[in-house]
C-alpha cells in the first residue's frame, strides 16, 4: 500500500518533520509520523537549554526515547543544535573566556555525539549564526568569548566524534542568491570550505509566509553554488505562515508555495525535505508571529489539507 512514506522513499528523498518528543509515545500521531515520513528531529529537546541546563545534569531521558523510538519505527533523525543563541541555559549565557567557551563546545558535541554514535543522518551543529542586516557573524556569546572561528572548532569536533554524520550549517532566510544573508551564508560557508573545515552540508530553513512570493529562481541558483562546493542543502524547517483569518486566494498561495518547494527538492535531489510540525494543533507560529497560523499541511482535526494531498500526487509523478 501507498503512503507519503513509500513514495517518499521511492524519489530517494527524505521527508519529514519537526516533533515534539511526546507525539512519537501517542498512538494516533505516532500513527500519523510513521506512515507519512522517513526521517524526524526533535523540535525542542536536543537544544541546550533543555539537553544541558546545568553544565553537569544532562537529560538524556526523552532524548534517549526518541532515538529509540525513531529507529524502531526505520525512520532517520536529524539532529538540532549543538551552538545557537536561543534557548540558551544560564551557565552557557554566562560564559566569559574563550577556554570557558571551547569547553562547553567541546563537552556538548563529544557527549552527545558518543552516546548516539551512528545514529543520526545529520545535524545541525551551528544555527542561525549568521546576521540578518549585515550578513556576517551573528553577535552572540560563542562569537564574543571564542571568537570568529568558533563554527570551525565546533565542527571539527563533531566530525572527529562521529565522522558518520553529515555536519550542516542551518539558517532561515539563506535560501537566496543575490540578497544580503543569502550571499553572507553563501560566503561564510565557502569560506569554511576553504580552510578545509569538515563541513558536508547546509540548511535552509525556509520558513515562509503567503505575504511573499516564493522566488524559485534566486533558490534554484543557491542551491547550485553550494552544490559548486561539494556539498549537499536540506530544507530544514519548512512551514508557510498565513495571515489569519484564511481566504481562498491564500489558500491557493500557500499550496502553490509547497508544491513548488517539493519539486524544486525533487528535481535539485535536494537531501531533506523537512516540515517544522505538522499539525497547526501544535504550532510555533502564532506564539512567534501573533495573527498567523495555519502553516502546516495537517489542520487541527490531523485532516490533511488540499496542499498536502496535491504534494502527495506529485511525490508519486516523479
Ligand atoms: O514547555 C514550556 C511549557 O511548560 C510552558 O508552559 C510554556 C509557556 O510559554 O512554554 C513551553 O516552552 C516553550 C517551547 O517552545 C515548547 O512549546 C517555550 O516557551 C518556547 O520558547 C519554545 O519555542 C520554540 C522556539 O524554537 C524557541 O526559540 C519552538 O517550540 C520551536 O518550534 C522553535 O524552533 C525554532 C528552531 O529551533 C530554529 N529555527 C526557528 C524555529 C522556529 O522559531
Amino acid at each position: 500500500e501507498e503512503n507519503m512514506r513509500s513514495l517518499a522513499d521511492k524519489n530517494g528523498l527524505l521527508f519529514g518533520v519537526a516533533v515534539r518528543s511526546s507525539d512519537l509515545f501517542d498512538p494516533v500521531a505516532s500513527k500519523l509520523i510513521e506512515d507519512n515520513f522517513n526521517i524526524v528531529v526533535t523540535e525542542n529537546i536536543m537544544k541546550l537549554e533543555n539537553l544541558r541546563p546545568n553544565p553537569r545534569f544532562w537529560n538524556w531521558n526523552p532524548v534517549d526515547d526518541f532515538v529509540e523510538a525513531a529507529t524502531e519505527k526505520g525512520m532517520k533523525l536529524r539532529g538540532h543544535t549543538f551552538i545557537w543563541h536561543n534557548q540558551l541555559p544560564a551557565f552557557a549565557r554566562n560564559i566569559r573566556t574563550r577556554e570557558e567557551g571551547i569547553k562547553v563546545i567541546e563537552d556538548t558535541i563529544t557527549q552527545v555525539l558518543t552516546r548516539y554514535k551512528g545514529k543520526f543522518y545529520e545535524y545541525d551543529v551551528c544555527n542561525e549564526i549568521i546576521d540578518d542586516e549585515t550578513g556576517g557573524l551573528r553577535k552572540t556569546v560563542w562569537l564574543d568569548t571564542i571568537g570568529p572561528d568558533y563554527a570551525d572548532i565546533a565542527f571539527r569536533i563533531a566530525k572527529e566524534t562521529d565522522p558518520s554524520v553529515k555536519l550542516i550549517l542551518n539558517d532561515y532566510s539563506n535560501e537566496y542568491a543575490g540578497t544580503i544573508k543569502g550571499d553572507g551564508f553563501y560566503n561564510f560557508v565557502k569560506g569554511m570550505v576553504e580552510r578545509g573545515v569538515p563541513i558536508d552540508g547546509v540548511g535552509f530553513q525556509l520558513h515562509l509566509s503567503t505575504d511573499y512570493p516564493l522566488n524559485e529562481q534566486a533558490l534554484r541558483k543557491n542551491i547550485h553554488r553550494f552544490y559548486d562546493l561539494g556539498l549537499t542543502v536540506s530544507f530544514t524547517e519548512i512551514d508557510v505562515r498565513v495571515k489569519m483569518p484564511m481566504t481562498p486566494q491564500k489558500e491557493k498561495l500557500q499550496k502553490e508555495i509547497y508544491e513548488k518547494l517539493l519539486r524544486i527538492a525533487l528535481e535539485e535531489k535536494v537531501s531533506c525535505f523537512v516540515m517544522w510540525g505538522y499539525t497547526d494543533a501544535n504550532s510555533w507560529v502564532p506564539g512567534t508571529f501573533p495573527g498567523y497560523g495555519s502553516a502546516h499541511p495537517f489542520d487541527r482535526q490531523l485532516k490533511p489539507k488540499e496542499l498536502y494531498i496535491s504534494m502527495g500526487k506529485i511525490l508519486a509523478e516523479y
